[in-house]
Protein backbone atom coordinates (compact mmCIF):
# COMPACT_ATOMS: atom_id res chain seq x y z
CA UNK A 1 0.00 0.00 0.00
CA UNK A 2 1.16 3.36 -0.98
CA UNK A 3 1.04 6.37 0.72
CA UNK A 4 -0.98 8.63 -0.64
CA UNK A 5 -3.45 6.47 -2.69
CA UNK A 6 -6.80 5.42 -1.04
CA UNK A 7 -7.40 1.94 -1.68
CA UNK A 8 -10.56 0.02 -2.71
CA UNK A 9 -12.53 -1.26 0.16
CA UNK A 10 -11.51 -5.20 -1.31
CA UNK A 11 -7.81 -3.99 -1.28
CA UNK A 12 -8.11 -2.99 2.24
CA UNK A 13 -10.17 -5.88 3.17
CA UNK A 14 -6.57 -8.09 1.62
CA UNK A 15 -3.84 -6.04 3.85
CA UNK A 16 -6.55 -6.65 7.09
CA UNK A 17 -7.00 -9.99 6.12
CA UNK A 18 -3.65 -11.02 6.77
CA UNK A 19 -2.54 -10.75 10.86
CA UNK A 20 1.36 -10.88 10.26
CA UNK A 21 3.44 -7.81 10.97
CA UNK A 22 4.31 -6.49 7.73
CA UNK A 23 8.11 -4.60 7.49
CA UNK A 24 7.58 -2.82 4.13
CA UNK A 25 3.98 -1.38 5.60
CA UNK A 26 5.85 -0.02 8.45
CA UNK A 27 8.78 1.36 7.07
CA UNK A 28 6.48 2.84 4.59
CA UNK A 29 3.93 4.51 7.19
CA UNK A 30 7.31 5.50 9.67
CA UNK A 31 8.64 7.53 6.69
CA UNK A 32 5.11 9.33 6.15
CA UNK A 33 5.14 9.80 10.10
CA UNK A 34 8.97 11.57 9.83
CA UNK A 35 7.75 13.70 7.31
CA UNK A 36 5.07 15.08 8.92
CA UNK A 37 6.15 14.81 12.79
CA UNK A 38 9.63 14.05 12.46
CA UNK A 39 11.38 11.85 15.46
CA UNK A 40 8.52 13.87 17.48
CA UNK A 41 6.43 11.82 20.18
CA UNK A 42 3.89 13.52 22.10
CA UNK A 43 3.28 12.49 25.44
CA UNK A 44 -0.34 13.66 27.30
CA UNK A 45 -1.00 13.22 31.05
CA UNK A 46 -3.72 10.52 31.74
CA UNK A 47 -5.91 11.08 34.40
CA UNK A 48 -8.44 8.51 35.04
CA UNK A 49 -10.93 10.51 36.80
CA UNK A 50 -13.65 7.82 37.63
CA UNK A 51 -14.25 3.81 37.46
CA UNK A 52 -17.81 4.42 37.77
CA UNK A 53 -19.96 4.14 34.63
CA UNK A 54 -23.79 3.91 34.27
CA UNK A 55 -23.22 2.37 30.73
CA UNK A 56 -23.24 -1.46 29.94
CA UNK A 57 -20.82 -1.90 27.33
CA UNK A 58 -20.34 -5.52 27.12
CA UNK A 59 -16.76 -5.98 26.57
CA UNK A 60 -15.69 -3.46 29.51
CA UNK A 61 -14.63 -4.00 33.22
CA UNK A 62 -16.43 -0.60 34.55
CA UNK A 63 -20.19 -1.61 33.04
CA UNK A 64 -22.61 -0.73 35.32
CA UNK A 65 -23.40 -4.52 35.88
CA UNK A 66 -19.94 -5.48 37.00
CA UNK A 67 -20.96 -5.77 40.49
CA UNK A 68 -16.87 -7.17 40.80
CA UNK A 69 -15.68 -3.79 39.95
CA UNK A 70 -13.80 -1.33 42.40
CA UNK A 71 -15.05 2.35 42.28
CA UNK A 72 -13.49 5.08 43.02
CA UNK A 73 -13.87 8.81 41.61
CA UNK A 74 -10.96 11.90 41.81
CA UNK A 75 -12.41 14.89 43.95
CA UNK A 76 -11.14 18.10 42.29
CA UNK A 77 -8.69 19.02 44.19
CA UNK A 78 -6.98 15.54 43.45
CA UNK A 79 -7.50 15.84 40.14
CA UNK A 80 -5.73 19.05 40.12
CA UNK A 81 -3.07 17.65 42.27
CA UNK A 82 -2.18 15.46 39.23
CA UNK A 83 -1.82 18.12 37.24
CA UNK A 84 0.17 20.26 39.75
CA UNK A 85 2.71 16.61 39.58
CA UNK A 86 2.37 16.96 35.90
CA UNK A 87 3.08 20.30 35.17
CA UNK A 88 6.14 19.73 36.74
CA UNK A 89 6.99 16.95 35.24
CA UNK A 90 6.69 18.94 32.06
CA UNK A 91 3.43 17.90 30.58
CA UNK A 92 1.30 19.96 28.64
CA UNK A 93 -1.41 18.35 27.89
CA UNK A 94 -3.61 16.35 30.34
CA UNK A 95 -6.19 13.54 29.77
CA UNK A 96 -9.48 13.00 31.39
CA UNK A 97 -10.78 10.12 31.13
CA UNK A 98 -13.78 8.51 33.15
CA UNK A 99 -16.61 6.43 32.92
CA UNK A 100 -20.03 7.88 32.12
CA UNK A 101 -20.38 9.23 35.74
CA UNK A 102 -23.92 10.58 36.67
CA UNK A 103 -21.70 12.10 39.90
CA UNK A 104 -19.34 14.05 37.56
CA UNK A 105 -21.75 16.71 36.66
CA UNK A 106 -21.65 19.49 33.98
CA UNK A 107 -20.85 22.32 36.57
CA UNK A 108 -18.00 19.85 38.46
CA UNK A 109 -16.32 19.25 34.83
CA UNK A 110 -16.40 22.97 33.78
CA UNK A 111 -15.01 24.13 36.99
CA UNK A 112 -12.01 21.35 36.86
CA UNK A 113 -11.25 22.05 32.93
CA UNK A 114 -11.48 26.09 34.22
CA UNK A 115 -9.63 25.31 37.09
CA UNK A 116 -6.54 23.46 35.36
CA UNK A 117 -6.74 26.01 32.39
CA UNK A 118 -6.86 29.00 34.63
CA UNK A 119 -3.39 26.90 37.14
CA UNK A 120 -1.27 25.83 34.18
CA UNK A 121 -0.96 28.35 31.39
CA UNK A 122 -0.39 26.92 28.08
CA UNK A 123 -2.11 23.74 28.90
CA UNK A 124 -4.36 21.85 26.61
CA UNK A 125 -7.34 19.73 28.54
CA UNK A 126 -8.46 16.95 26.92
CA UNK A 127 -12.02 15.35 28.14
CA UNK A 128 -12.60 11.38 27.71
CA UNK A 129 -16.29 11.28 29.47
CA UNK A 130 -18.55 9.52 27.56
CA UNK A 131 -21.55 10.39 25.62
CA UNK A 132 -22.93 13.67 26.20
CA UNK A 133 -25.58 16.11 24.99
CA UNK A 134 -24.86 19.28 23.14
CA UNK A 135 -25.41 21.47 25.41
CA UNK A 136 -23.08 20.18 28.43
CA UNK A 137 -20.21 19.69 25.39
CA UNK A 138 -20.49 23.24 24.59
CA UNK A 139 -20.42 24.15 28.32
CA UNK A 140 -17.25 21.99 28.73
CA UNK A 141 -15.57 24.21 25.08
CA UNK A 142 -16.60 27.14 26.63
CA UNK A 143 -14.60 25.97 29.81
CA UNK A 144 -11.54 25.88 28.19
CA UNK A 145 -11.45 22.21 26.98
CA UNK A 146 -9.60 21.46 24.06
CA UNK A 147 -10.11 18.34 22.90
CA UNK A 148 -12.19 15.22 23.12
CA UNK A 149 -11.66 11.59 22.93
CA UNK A 150 -14.78 9.18 21.89
CA UNK A 151 -14.40 6.07 20.13
CA UNK A 152 -17.02 5.06 17.86
CA UNK A 153 -15.67 1.35 18.29
CA UNK A 154 -17.30 -0.33 15.25
CA UNK A 155 -19.24 1.53 12.64
CA UNK A 156 -21.22 -1.03 11.78
CA UNK A 157 -24.66 -1.11 13.02
CA UNK A 158 -25.48 -4.43 13.80
CA UNK A 159 -21.88 -4.59 14.74
CA UNK A 160 -22.33 -2.09 17.55
CA UNK A 161 -25.38 -3.81 19.05
CA UNK A 162 -24.07 -6.84 19.02
CA UNK A 163 -21.00 -4.98 21.48
CA UNK A 164 -23.60 -2.73 23.36
CA UNK A 165 -27.10 -2.91 24.73
CA UNK A 166 -29.90 -1.35 23.40
CA UNK A 167 -29.83 1.88 25.18
CA UNK A 168 -26.78 2.56 23.01
CA UNK A 169 -26.78 3.39 19.70
CA UNK A 170 -24.38 4.34 16.40
CA UNK A 171 -26.12 6.86 15.48
CA UNK A 172 -25.91 8.54 19.08
CA UNK A 173 -22.73 7.94 19.13
CA UNK A 174 -22.04 9.45 15.69
CA UNK A 175 -24.01 12.52 16.48
CA UNK A 176 -21.96 12.97 19.46
CA UNK A 177 -18.87 12.77 17.48
CA UNK A 178 -19.92 15.54 14.79
CA UNK A 179 -21.03 17.55 17.88
CA UNK A 180 -17.72 17.79 19.38
CA UNK A 181 -16.55 18.49 15.47
CA UNK A 182 -19.03 21.29 15.16
CA UNK A 183 -18.09 22.84 18.53
CA UNK A 184 -14.55 23.01 17.45
CA UNK A 185 -13.14 20.14 19.67
CA UNK A 186 -9.98 18.53 18.08
CA UNK A 187 -11.58 15.40 18.16
CA UNK A 188 -10.18 11.84 18.55
CA UNK A 189 -12.32 8.70 17.64
CA UNK A 190 -11.25 5.02 16.77
CA UNK A 191 -12.37 1.60 17.57
CA UNK A 192 -11.47 -2.11 19.23
CA UNK A 193 -9.24 -4.36 16.87
CA UNK A 194 -10.71 -8.05 17.26
CA UNK A 195 -13.50 -7.28 19.34
CA UNK A 196 -16.06 -10.60 19.71
CA UNK A 197 -17.63 -11.03 16.27
CA UNK A 198 -15.38 -8.47 14.54
CA UNK A 199 -15.24 -9.12 10.24
CA UNK A 200 -12.64 -7.67 8.00
CA UNK A 201 -15.81 -5.90 6.40
CA UNK A 202 -16.45 -4.33 9.80
CA UNK A 203 -12.44 -2.99 9.84
CA UNK A 204 -12.97 -1.52 6.44
CA UNK A 205 -16.38 0.20 7.72
CA UNK A 206 -14.59 1.89 10.48
CA UNK A 207 -11.23 3.15 8.17
CA UNK A 208 -14.62 4.80 5.51
CA UNK A 209 -16.37 6.05 8.87
CA UNK A 210 -12.67 8.00 10.09
CA UNK A 211 -12.41 9.49 6.60
CA UNK A 212 -15.98 10.28 6.76
CA UNK A 213 -15.40 11.95 10.47
CA UNK A 214 -12.02 13.28 9.14
CA UNK A 215 -10.52 13.40 13.49
CA UNK A 216 -7.23 14.69 14.37
CA UNK A 217 -6.61 11.57 16.76
CA UNK A 218 -7.25 7.85 16.50
CA UNK A 219 -7.11 5.32 19.27
CA UNK A 220 -7.32 1.77 18.31
CA UNK A 221 -6.33 -1.10 20.53
CA UNK A 222 -7.01 -4.79 20.37
CA UNK A 223 -10.06 -6.16 22.58
CA UNK A 224 -8.68 -7.27 25.60
CA UNK A 225 -11.14 -9.62 27.32
CA UNK A 226 -12.04 -8.99 31.29
CA UNK A 227 -12.74 -12.42 33.45
CA UNK A 228 -16.14 -10.22 34.67
CA UNK A 229 -17.62 -9.00 31.54
CA UNK A 230 -20.32 -10.87 29.45
CA UNK A 231 -16.94 -11.50 26.90
CA UNK A 232 -14.64 -13.30 28.94
CA UNK A 233 -14.92 -16.08 26.92
CA UNK A 234 -13.76 -14.40 23.80
CA UNK A 235 -10.64 -14.34 22.30
CA UNK A 236 -8.06 -11.57 22.46
CA UNK A 237 -7.98 -9.05 19.75
CA UNK A 238 -4.26 -9.40 17.54
CA UNK A 239 -1.72 -7.17 18.34
CA UNK A 240 -0.35 -8.14 15.35
CA UNK A 241 -3.23 -6.87 12.91
CA UNK A 242 -3.65 -3.95 15.08
CA UNK A 243 -0.44 -2.74 14.36
CA UNK A 244 -0.87 -3.26 10.69
CA UNK A 245 -3.64 -0.94 11.09
CA UNK A 246 -1.36 1.66 12.60
CA UNK A 247 0.50 1.65 9.97
CA UNK A 248 -2.40 1.69 7.66
CA UNK A 249 -4.18 4.75 9.50
CA UNK A 250 -0.81 6.76 9.40
CA UNK A 251 -0.80 6.40 5.72
CA UNK A 252 -4.58 7.77 5.42
CA UNK A 253 -4.43 10.14 7.92
CA UNK A 254 -0.72 11.20 7.52
CA UNK A 255 -1.14 14.08 9.99
CA UNK A 256 -3.46 12.14 12.62
CA UNK A 257 -2.10 11.73 15.76
CA UNK A 258 -2.04 7.75 16.94
CA UNK A 259 -1.53 6.37 20.02
CA UNK A 260 0.38 3.54 20.63
CA UNK A 261 -2.49 2.79 23.30
CA UNK A 262 -2.15 0.52 26.52
CA UNK A 263 -4.16 -2.04 25.83
CA UNK A 264 -1.47 -2.98 22.87
CA UNK A 265 1.37 -2.77 25.40
CA UNK A 266 -1.12 -4.97 28.32
CA UNK A 267 -0.62 -7.82 25.34
CA UNK A 268 3.15 -7.35 25.34
CA UNK A 269 5.55 -4.43 25.65
CA UNK A 270 7.17 -5.33 22.70
CA UNK A 271 4.11 -3.89 21.07
CA UNK A 272 4.00 -0.43 21.59
CA UNK A 273 7.45 -0.08 20.08
CA UNK A 274 6.31 -1.77 17.03
CA UNK A 275 3.12 0.68 17.37
CA UNK A 276 5.41 3.60 17.12
CA UNK A 277 7.80 2.34 14.40
CA UNK A 278 4.76 1.96 12.50
CA UNK A 279 3.77 5.98 12.47
CA UNK A 280 2.16 5.95 15.82
CA UNK A 281 3.19 9.15 17.20
CA UNK A 282 1.67 9.52 21.10
CA UNK A 283 2.28 7.90 24.32
CA UNK A 284 0.01 8.56 27.25
CA UNK A 285 1.54 8.58 30.16
CA UNK A 286 -0.71 7.05 33.32
CA UNK A 287 -0.23 10.05 35.70
CA UNK A 288 -3.79 8.50 37.98
CA UNK A 289 -2.92 8.28 41.69
CA UNK A 290 -1.34 4.62 42.07
CA UNK A 291 -4.00 4.10 45.25
CA UNK A 292 -6.57 4.13 42.76
CA UNK A 293 -4.80 3.11 39.83
CA UNK A 294 -5.27 -0.46 39.58
CA UNK A 295 -9.31 -0.09 40.06
CA UNK A 296 -9.54 1.36 36.18
CA UNK A 297 -10.05 -1.76 35.13
CA UNK A 298 -11.27 -1.54 31.18
CA UNK A 299 -9.71 -5.23 30.62
CA UNK A 300 -7.69 -8.12 32.37
CA UNK A 301 -4.09 -7.34 33.14
CA UNK A 302 -4.64 -4.00 32.14
CA UNK A 303 -0.84 -2.96 31.36
CA UNK A 304 -0.42 -0.88 35.00
CA UNK A 305 3.10 0.39 36.30
CA UNK A 306 3.24 0.43 39.51
CA UNK A 307 6.12 3.36 39.01
CA UNK A 308 5.61 7.22 40.38
CA UNK A 309 4.94 9.25 37.33
CA UNK A 310 8.90 10.98 37.16
CA UNK A 311 10.15 7.39 36.96
CA UNK A 312 7.41 5.98 34.54
CA UNK A 313 8.58 9.21 32.08
CA UNK A 314 12.14 8.23 32.45
CA UNK A 315 11.68 5.00 31.33
CA UNK A 316 9.38 6.15 28.24
CA UNK A 317 11.92 8.74 27.24
CA UNK A 318 14.28 6.10 27.42
CA UNK A 319 12.63 3.31 25.47
CA UNK A 320 12.18 5.95 22.66
CA UNK A 321 15.42 7.36 22.22
CA UNK A 322 16.85 3.64 21.64
CA UNK A 323 13.93 3.15 19.25
CA UNK A 324 14.95 6.12 17.23
CA UNK A 325 12.46 9.03 18.31
CA UNK A 326 12.18 12.05 21.01
CA UNK A 327 9.89 12.47 24.02
CA UNK A 328 7.96 15.87 23.22
CA UNK A 329 5.97 17.51 26.18
CA UNK A 330 4.49 20.55 24.21
CA UNK A 331 1.02 21.06 23.56
CA UNK A 332 1.61 18.57 20.63
CA UNK A 333 -1.83 19.90 18.46
CA UNK A 334 -2.42 18.24 15.30
CA UNK A 335 -0.41 20.04 12.58
CA UNK A 336 -2.90 20.11 10.06
CA UNK A 337 -6.45 18.58 8.82
CA UNK A 338 -5.28 15.21 8.67
CA UNK A 339 -7.78 13.64 6.14
CA UNK A 340 -6.36 13.94 2.83
CA UNK A 341 -9.29 15.04 1.06
CA UNK A 342 -8.85 14.77 -2.25
CA UNK A 343 -8.57 10.86 -1.97
CA UNK A 344 -11.97 10.44 -1.10
N1 LIG B 1 -10.49 -4.27 25.54
C1 LIG B 1 -9.91 -3.27 24.86
N2 LIG B 1 -10.33 -2.00 24.92
C2 LIG B 1 -11.37 -1.73 25.71
N3 LIG B 1 -12.00 -0.60 25.98
C3 LIG B 1 -12.99 -0.83 26.85
N4 LIG B 1 -13.01 -2.14 27.16
C4 LIG B 1 -12.02 -2.72 26.46
C5 LIG B 1 -11.54 -4.03 26.35
N5 LIG B 1 -12.10 -5.05 27.01
C6 LIG B 1 -11.66 0.65 25.31
C7 LIG B 1 -12.85 1.16 24.52
C8 LIG B 1 -13.10 2.52 25.14
C9 LIG B 1 -11.78 2.85 25.77
C10 LIG B 1 -11.88 3.81 26.90
O1 LIG B 1 -11.31 1.62 26.24
O2 LIG B 1 -12.50 1.30 23.15
O3 LIG B 1 -13.47 3.48 24.19
FE1 LIG C 1 -18.55 2.78 30.36
FE2 LIG C 1 -16.79 3.40 28.46
FE3 LIG C 1 -16.66 1.06 29.71
FE4 LIG C 1 -18.66 1.52 28.01
S1 LIG C 1 -16.46 1.43 27.48
S2 LIG C 1 -18.86 0.62 30.05
S3 LIG C 1 -19.04 3.71 28.34
S4 LIG C 1 -16.33 3.05 30.62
Amino acid sequence: MAAGVNPSDSSLAAIISSSEYDGELSRCADRVRRENYSDEVYLRGLIEVSSYCKNNCYYCGLRAGNANALRYRLSKDEILAVCEEGYGLGFRTFVLQGGEDPSFTDSFICDVVSSIKSSFPGCAVTLSLGEKDYSSYKSYRDAGADRYLLRHETADQKHYSMLHPESMSLSRRKECLFALKELGYQVGSGFMVGSPYQSVENIVSDIRFLQELSPDMIGIGPFVHHWSTPFRDFENGSAELTVRLVAVLRLLFPYSLIPATTSLATIAEENRKKALLSGANVIMPNLTPLKVRKKYELYDRKLSSSLESAQALDGIRRMLEEIGYRAVQSRGDVKRQTTNNNLI
